[in-house]
């Protein structure tokens, strides 16, 4: 494995994602994680693993602001979400924010290029620079000739690398990617996870992907474990 050495954060700039103090729990009533905390600065990754369960995927749901915490905050670059009403967090998710869900979200009904193209279509009005940049996504996972294509006559790994082409698409500040790999042999698993390396190192955002491959893990810069207290460094750094 590569050491790959990051400056420290500057010391006036906020890391772009600081978690505080996150608790959560679920009906039950059981209580997933409390007194979490994770600053992630630009440029960096960082992974997370976890038994089946634990609460990951609520956390990168907490992180983009599509549930709540019981307790606690989370900023990104400087701006608390739960002190935006719902149409600056929809705002933010949109502009800020590229989503891998463990599920995929995929829309069966557009093609690929249109779901690719979607997050663009939302913020910005020019359409053919959302379907080059789109195009462009396409063919950086190797689904470049199947644009046109509809995603409901796709196979399981051709979706997830449709949905992490959406995720990139707008060069989101903050990546949050749930499984990224869990359905691509290895090779296309390492193509993709370089492709999410590159979107985080060359554009400065902040990643956070759950993941339980080796191989994912293997190329972020850390490797966090999430149980009910929170994330814990097993390298101690
Ligand atoms: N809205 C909810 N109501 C009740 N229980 C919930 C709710 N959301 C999550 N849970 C429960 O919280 C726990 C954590 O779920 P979560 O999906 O975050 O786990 P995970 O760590 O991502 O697991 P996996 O590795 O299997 O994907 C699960 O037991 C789940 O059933
Ligand atoms: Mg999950």
């Amino acid at each position: 494995m590569l050491a790959i050495v990051q400056p420290p954060p500057l010391p006036d700039r906020p890391p772009l994602l600081a978690v505080r103090s996150l608790g959560k729990s679920v009906p039950g009533p059981r209580r997933l994680f409390r007194g979490l905390d994770l600053d992630v600065a630009a440029g960096e990754l960082v992974a997370i693993i976890g038994e089946s369960g634990v609460g990951k995927s609520t956390l990168l749901n907490i992180l983009a602001g599509l549930d709540d915490a019981d307790e606690g905050s989370v900023a990104i670059d400087g701006v608390v979400l739960g002190r935006l009403d719902e149409t600056a967090r929809t705002r933010l998710r949109r502009e800020r924010i590229g989503f891998v869900f463990q599920a995929f979200h995929i829309l069966p009904y557009l093609t690929l290029a249109q779901n690719v193209a979607l997050p663009l279509a939302l913020i910005s009005p020019d359409a053919d620079a959302a379907a080059g940049r789109a195009q462009a996504m396409l063919d950086a996972v190797g689904l470049g000739g199947r644009g046109n294509d509809y995603a409901r006559d796709l196979s399981g790994g051709e979706l997830q690398r449709v949905a992490i082409a959406r995720a990139l698409v707008h060069r989101p500040a903050l990546i949050l990617a749930d499984e990224p790999t869990g359905n691509l042999d290895p090779e296309t698993a390492e193509r993709v996870l370089a492709l999410f390396a590159a979107a985080v190192r060359e554009n400065g955002a902040a990643g956070v992907m759950v993941t339980h491959s080796a191989a994912s893990a293997s190329i972020a810069d850390r490797v966090l474990t999430l149980g009910s207290d929170g994330l814990i460094d097993r390298n101690g750094g």
